[in-house]
């Protein structure tokens, strides 16, 4: 049984918020208190984006240099390069690889590769695979990799959508072991192990279901892995950027805000008062062909490493250049739409929006059987301490739901490799 995950995550999400509506028993899912996404309510786009490309470029992390540390996968609009101006993307785009078409914005994530026991490394694909059967779009289970996108908003008049020229960055590609922060960041980045064919395990929403989520990857075979990244979602309502990227955008006085498709902030803190849609990446990778216990590391730790040479998935981290053309993005977060229909907003078709692309510039042979990871990228220094003695008492930062707080590799201690 194919589920239609966000409305699994919805369904679950308003469970908690305890409304009330009729139940409907078509969905293999509870549908108790589903929200109204009636033109008042919250809105909820979800919608899916072709890759645009793979490449080691960062325009965001490392302008101009072709090529940078580590390869991501991208999605979004043409004008997408290793330098892009502080203005409006959305008039330097000709198409993008969204299913809304007047979003030019791009998105970014690192790769996933399985590295066999010979010490080769390979792709891992990406798959769309989802139905949606709520509104049955038809754009989202045919997307050629890439990923899909969620903004939610909790109703009229409460978010500010991003300028022209907004960009952020959620993560720290040099993390091999949890965040050390006061918050708990395990529901804004996480692995769900899916435990069976067609999404199966997919219950709850993401990152929040301690039986098959995890903040590093999963240590087991899984029936494909996701991964999910959650922006902040508060703004200091005055820089575009800032020098790391982050410090402009900040999380709620009472802790990041969980997904639960309806809401997005309580309450921003003063320095970031500025409520803001709650931006949500999710990649979903088929592991399914690199399943052989034969092929898995003798050690029993899990064979596959993020594109930053990362083996604990502490390193995930996401990009965002806003680019949605004029204020197409208000408009749809004041509509109370559901998914990937909002009335007032273009879409295109799969076939129409496949055509968008760009070249790869890096250069990198990145398919097959590689030696090494493309840029064999620098790793951050670890320490030597690997005593478990010797380790800091765990404060439980950074701990969470669905995770163990360490992982098989928890007892590493990163460093960053610059500044
Ligand atoms: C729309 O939904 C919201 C809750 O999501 C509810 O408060 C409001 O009454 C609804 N409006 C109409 C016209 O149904
Ligand atoms: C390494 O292992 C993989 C997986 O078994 C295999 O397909 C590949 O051919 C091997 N490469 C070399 C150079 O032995
Ligand atoms: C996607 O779903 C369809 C229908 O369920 C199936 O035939 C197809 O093999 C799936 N594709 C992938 C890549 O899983």
């Amino acid at each position: 049984m194919v589920r239609s995950l966000a409305a699994v995550a919805a369904a679950a999400a308003v469970k908690v918020a305890a409304q009330t509506s009729t139940t409907t028993s078509e969905f293999p899912f509870p549908t108790d208190g589903l929200p109204t996404y009636n033109g008042t309510g919250p809105t909820m786009l979800r919608f899916g984006c072709h890759q645009l490309v793979i490449d080691r470029i960062d325009p965001l992390v490392a302008p101009g240099q072709v090529p940078s540390h580590h390869q991501h996968q991208i999605v979004g609009g043409d004008a997408f390069a290793a330098t892009m101006p502080s203005s409006d993307i959305s008039a330097l785009s000709s198409c993008t690889t969204c299913s809304y078409s007047e979003d030019f914005s791009n998105y970014w994530t690192a790769n996933l590769y399985f590295r066999a026991r010979n010490g080769t490394y390979k792709r891992v694909p990406q798959i769309p695979n989802y139905s949606d059967i709520f509104t049955n779009d038809p754009f989202i289970s045919q997307t050629n990799g890439g990923m899909t996108v969620y903004y939610v908003s909790p109703g009229q008049n409460q978010v500010t959508a991003f300028p022209p020229g907004f960009r952020m960055f959620v993560g720290d590609a040099t993390l091999r072991s949890p965040p050390d922060s006061p918050w708990d960041l395990s529901t804004q980045t996480c692995f769900r192990c899916f435990t069976g064919p067609d999404f199966e395990g997919d219950m709850l929403r993401p990152c929040l279901d301690p039986a098959v989520d995890t903040m590093h990857l999963p240590n087991k075979p899984c029936w494909g892995i996701r991964a999910n990244v959650l922006f902040p979602t508060c703004w200091d309502g005055v820089n575009l950027d800032s020098p790391d990227h982050k410090s402009h955008v900040a999380y709620p006085v009472e802790g990041p805000h969980v997904f639960d498709g309806i809401g997005t902030a309580e309450e921003c803190p003063s320095t970031h008062p500025v409520k803001i849609p709650q931006v949500m990446l999710e990649v979903i990778w088929d592991t399914t062909p690199f399943n052989d216990p034969d092929e898995w590391p003798e050690d029993g730790s899990q064979p596959f490493v993020l594109s930053t040479g990362d083996p604990t998935g502490y390193s995930q981290h996401a990009d965002y250049i806003f680019g949605w053309k004029k204020d197409s993005l208000q408009v749809a977060m004041e509509a109370g739409c559901f998914m990937a229909n909002c009335p007032g907003l273009a879409v295109q078709s799969v076939e129409q929006a496949a055509q968008c692309a760009v070249s790869e510039l890096a250069g990198d042979v990145y398919d097959g059987w590689l030696t090494e990871l493309p840029g064999n990228p620098a790793q951050p220094t670890v320490s030597t301490t690997t005593s478990s003695a010797a380790e800091p008492t765990p404060t439980g930062k950074g701990k969470g739901k669905g995770d163990d707080g360490k992982g098989k590799h928890g007892k590493r201690k990163a460093k960053r490799w610059s500044s």
